[in-house]
Parts: C-alpha cells; sequence; structure tokens
C-alpha cells in the first residue's frame, strides 16, 4: 500500500517532470470555502484513473478544477497537459487543448435527436471522431440517431455524452459518475466501451461511487478524503485491501 498521507513531492513544480497530466498542489476554492486542498497526481497517456472517494470528498471539484470551470476557483498549484499549462487557461482553452469534462447530469441537449447532439459537439474545430467512428463504437446509438437526445434510457444517454466528448479533438475524458443510476449490464457495457476508447489513446479519470466497478476498470487509483489525497497507487491494491476500502470508501 502507498499511503499518501505522508506523500513527499520529489519536485517543486510539475513543470520540471511533465507526465502526460500532471496535477500538482491545486487549490480551489466556492467563494471563501476551502475545497480542494493541496491534490497531487500524475498520469500516463493511455491511463485511466479512478478518483474515489466519499460523498463530499471534492471528486467533482477537482474535475471541475481540471476542467477549468470557473467554480471551484484554482488560486494556487499547477496543472499540466502535455506541457501545456492548463492552469493558466479558461474552461474554453481547456477544451480546445484537449480536456472533455462529461458532468454527471450528463447534459442532453432537448430538442436534438441523437445525430444532432453529435453534430453540434463538431460545430467548430478541432473536430475529433467521425459520425461513422462513433457510430462503430456505440451501434444503439446508430440505430437511435434520428431519435431526441432525452428520450434515450439512461445507459444510451450515458453513451451519447461520451460519443460527445469523442466527437470533439479530445486528449483526456473525464467522468463524473458514468455508471449512476445504470443496471450491472448496462455498466459492463460502458465499460468495455471505455477499455476501447483507451486502447484508441484516450487518457481517462473516472469518478465513481460504484467503486469496485472503476477499480476493475483503471489501472490506478487516487482516493481523496476531505479535499486530500489520501491514496495513490494501484486500482488492484485497493480491491484487495479491504481495510483501505473501509476506511476511505466504506465499502
Ligand atoms: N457550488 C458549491 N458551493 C459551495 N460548496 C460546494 C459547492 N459544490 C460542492 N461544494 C462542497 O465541496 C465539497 C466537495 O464537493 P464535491 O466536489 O461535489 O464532492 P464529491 O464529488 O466527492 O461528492 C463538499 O463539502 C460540498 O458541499
Ligand atoms: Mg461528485
Amino acid at each position: 500500500m502507498n499511503e499518501t498521507a505522508t506523500f513527499d513531492r520529489d519536485r517543486n513544480s510539475a513543470a520540471t517532470h511533465p507526465k502526460f497530466l500532471s496535477v500538482w498542489d491545486i487549490q480551489a476554492y466556492y467563494g471563501e470555502s476551502y475545497i480542494v486542498q493541496g491534490v497531487s497526481f500524475d498520469i500516463h497517456e493511455g491511463e485511466i484513473l479512478a478518483l474515489l472517494g466519499r460523498n463530499g470528498a471534492g471528486k467533482t471539484s477537482t474535475l471541475r478544477t481540471i476542467a477549468r470551470l470557473d467554480n471551484p476557483a484554482l488560486r494556487h498549484g499547477e496543472i499540466w497537459l502535455d506541457h501545456k499549462p492548463l492552469h493558466k487557461m479558461k474552461a474554453h482553452e481547456a477544451a480546445s487543448n484537449g480536456i472533455a469534462l462529461v458532468p454527471e447530469d450528463r447534459r442532453i441537449i432537448p430538442g436534438l435527436t441523437v445525430e444532432e447532439n453529435l453534430q453540434l459537439a463538431q460545430i467548430a474545430p478541432p473536430v475529433g471522431w467521425s459520425l461513422e467512428r462513433i457510430y462503430g463504437l456505440f451501434p444503439r446509438l446508430k440505430e437511435r440517431r434520428k431519435q431526441e437526445g432525452v428520450t434515450l434510457s439512461g445507459g444510451e444517454q450515458q453513451m451519447l455524452a461520451i460519443a460527445r466528448a469523442l466527437a470533439r479533438d479530445i486528449k483526456v475524458l473525464l467522468l463524473d459518475e458514468p455508471y449512476e443510476g445504470l443496471a450491472p449490464v448496462i455498466v459492463q457495457e460502458i465499460a468495455k466501451t471505455l477499455n476501447i476508447i483507451r486502447d484508441q489513446g484516450i487518457t481517462t479519470i473516472i469518478v465513481e461511487q460504484n467503486a469496485v466497478a472503476a477499480l476493475k476498470l483503471a489501472d490506478r487509483a487516487v482516493i481523496l478524503d476531505t479535499g486530500s489525497v489520501v491514496y495513490d497507487g494501484s486500482a488492484q491494491e485497493v480491491l484487495e485491501d479491504e481495510a483501505l476500502r473501509q476506511r476511505y470508501l466504506a465499502i
């Protein structure tokens, strides 16, 4: 086990040893509330990282900070993606540099068909996967391409939300609780798809309450507790360490 309560960073700045995505000592606030309290981790290209922790641990806030949304506000730290300083960017710049956040509520646009939801994502460069390639990965979306997006099942809406991210030219996919409310068989189907997406070179951070499903998918795990990293190591180790799971994940 690689406990990080006493985790000593071996460097002063992420810029000195940039991994593909490097998050270094980020501290972020909602107003005066100090929420993301110095989070650091690195991801290699093509890795899947499970970002776990109890409700309120700061997982969504960490994803939002990486995507450079205004809230919570980043006041300290660095975020490097492929040698680019995301911490200096606004959300739209982070997006055009390859960050895609799929939020918990999926944000399918009402009044648009599946295909129109995808086309809208491609309206401005940089365009990512073609519709043909997306439909190859998600045959269910192809079958339903003329259907209004919001009338899809929960699992199909999640697929559409992921597909819409791929329709842009992205490097990193940030998934906030993609399995929420989905039946185990659909979770498995989405996990299979995320594996294929990984094989095509996309780097993924998955936040999940269904920690076991996320750990089975992920290469590595980072566990947060009250806005700080308490574990950074292999996903398999977390699956095998019951005491660690009970302590930080309550499972
Ligand atoms: N918009 C907000 N304004 C103020 N506090 C917030 C806001 N969103 C979340 N928080 C607080 O930040 C903490 C972390 O929340 P969040 O990142 O959503 O956790 P998680 O996703 O791990 O459940 C919680 O204490 C939560 O109450
Ligand atoms: Mg959350």
